[in-house]
């Protein structure tokens, strides 16, 4: 195992501590949550009873090989914890998302949770949200509108730079919801706040990463040891 995965092996065995007995849990995406499932996959073969909601395919699939008992937010519409990847931290607890495409279904199940805990390796801890592009996702229909809209929301907060829409080869990369993302190189995000409920006002617009207020504890990683913020 190299330094960057047992970085996110460390972060994801810390978090099993709050995972308790009977819980209905959020399973988060990207690869420190696929360490996590990892790990707790090991508890539940070892007698640990909880059911699972994840937010993306990618990780439902994961979970079905590792014999992780899954569910639905239809079924369990309401969670204990979640637990999830981020690309950005910042010590608010404000986190960009997004990374692997999952934003959408990530912050539904993180929304649905009485916790969210944050996994990660100590690098994604910033003063600053916003050197990670932030990614937006939008629907198909009047994309390029929705993208020009996007720009002018951010040029009217003095923010600037690229908007890519992400790829997958040559194709547009495909959220599991079916939508594009446009990742945003804003650089510095002095305000989230009022960028979230900018970028939120525009039709066209289905989400994006920024997580704000669902976070309640990040469990960071390096190699001196486990740091908690909460
Ligand atoms: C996926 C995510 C991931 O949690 C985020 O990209 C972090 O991924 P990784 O743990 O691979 O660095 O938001 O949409």
């Amino acid at each position: 195992m190299n330094d960057a995965a047992r970085l996110k092996e460390d972060a994801a065995r810390h978090a099993l501590d709050y995972v308790e007995d009977g819980m209905r849990l959020g399973i988060g995406s990207g690869s420190t949550a696929e360490a996590f499932v990892r790990v707790l996959a090991e508890r539940v073969a070892a007698g640990l009873q909880l059911v699972g909601v994840p937010t993306s395919e990618r990780t439902a699939s994961l979970c079905r090989e590792l014999n992780v008992p899954l569910s639905t937010l239809e079924e369990l519409p309401e969670l204990d914890l979640a637990i999830d990847g981020a690309d950005e931290v910042d010590p608010q607890l404000r986190l960009i998302k997004g990374g692997g495409g999952a934003l959408l279904r990530e912050k539904i199940v993180a929304a649905a949770s009485a916790r969210m805990i944050v996994i990660a390796d100590s690098s994604k801890l910033v003063d600053t949200l916003g050197a990670f592009p932030l990614p937006i996702e939008v629907n198909g229909f009047g994309a390029v509108t929705t993208y020009l809209a996007i720009e002018r929301a951010a040029s009217m907060m003095g923010l600037s730079g690229a908007l890519t829409l992400r790829k997958n080869g040559d194709a547009p990369f495909i959220t599991d919801g079916g939508h594009l993302i446009i990742d945003a190189s804003f650089g510095r995000i002095p305000d989230p706040e009022a960028l979230s409920a900018a970028i939120h006002a525009i039709p066209g617009v289905v989400e994006h990463g920024l997580f704000l207020g669902l976070a309640n504890m990040a469990i960071l990683a390096d190699p001196e040891g486990v740091k908690v913020l909460n």
